[in-house]
């Protein structure tokens, strides 16, 4: 067999893989906290930053790429360990209590796949807008340029309370996840003797509870009040097309709007005129303001 492929196979080389892969992540989840920070300065400072980081959509799918890619190898190598590990041993142990495992560490296989649940459904919410189609229609202006307005989308993101919740549990769960990650990673790579293990576990709790503390500032930095939407921001309503119109009592009222921009806005529900609704008519972009 290929020397390397008999490395990966063995449960040394997949310790290297969760090893090398959990520093990559872990180095992501830095740079990210670093990143969301941001959010506390004026709000072109975020958006501009978003604005740089898809300046080049090749570097950006392969960023995407390699980090999905490290994601995937450090669960395979996880599932592989663990299962190896419990093939080794079919019976638990009579007494159960570890003698020097922590909490974090025994619970590393829950918290992480809920920590996966809560990346999916992330990504889903702020970069694909699935959950909420509207964040794809924030825009603003930057130097002369329509650019994704990252600021107000997050600032209507984290209002929603159960969202917030959601977002501190998962984060929660990912400092939690790390605080035992980070000290096993210096093990995996063999960086660590005897006497500076207690060292490696210090580092792992106080870099877990600064990246808490970071990632959880924006959530609670939205319900507390002290983040809050940009003067004269008006969420953009998401219309549907025409062919979707709903509109049936007295559509005759209102033509123009059934034709062009069939509104979620109830102005045109059957139920009075609606003249309004010729400002707000909006057939190119598919979005009107709120009123
Ligand atoms: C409260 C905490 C967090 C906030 C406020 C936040 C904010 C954001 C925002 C606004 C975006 C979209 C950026 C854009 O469209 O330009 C984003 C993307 C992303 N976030 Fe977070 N995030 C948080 C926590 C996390 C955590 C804990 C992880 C992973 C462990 C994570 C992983 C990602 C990933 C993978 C992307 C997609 C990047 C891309 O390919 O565009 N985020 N985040």
């Amino acid at each position: 067999m290929n020397p390397i492929v008999r490395l990966i196979n063995s449960s040394l080389g997949k310790k290297y893989i969760m090893g090398i892969t959990g520093a990559a992540l872990y180095g992501f989840v830095i740079i990210h906290t670093l990143g969301n920070l941001q959010i506390f300065l004026p709000p072109e400072a975020i958006n501009a930053y978003g604005k740089l980081l898809k300046a080049s959509p090749e570097i950006l799918w392969g960023f995407r790429f390699g980090l999905l890619g490290m994601g995937l190898l450090h669960v395979w190598a996880a599932v592989t360990l663990t299962l190896a590990n419990k093939l080794a041993r079919p019976v638990d142990y009579l007494d159960k209590k570890p003698l020097k495992a922590t909490f974090a560490s025994r619970t590393m296989a829950l918290s992480g796949i809920i920590v996966a649940v809560f990346v999916v459904y992330h990504i889903l919410h702020f970069t694909a807008h699935i959950t909420h189609p509207e964040f794809a229609h924030y825009k603003t202006e930057l130097d002369g340029q329509e650019v994704h307005d990252i600021y107000n989308m997050v600032v209507t993101g984290f209002q929603n309370r159960a969202v917030s919740g959601f977002y501190l549990l998962g984060v929660g769960l990912l400092c939690f996840h790390l605080s035992h990650g980070i000290q096993s990673l210096f093990q995996s790579l063999g960086l660590v003797t005897e006497g500076y293990r207690s060292w490696t576990t210090m580092l792992g709790k106080v870099t877990a509870t600064a990246i808490f503390i970071g990632m959880a500032a924006v959530p609670l930095g939205v319900m507390g009040g002290v983040l809050k939407h940009t003067l004269g921001f008006h969420p953009p309503v998401v219309v549907k097309s025409a062919s979707s119109c709903s509109i049936s009592k007295k559509a005759s009222a209102c033509p123009a709007q059934q034709s062009e921009c069939c509104s979620e806005t109830k102005e045109c529900d059957g139920t009075k005129d609606c003249p309004s609704m010729k400002d707000n008519s909006c057939p190119s972009t598919k979005t009107c303001p709120a009123k």
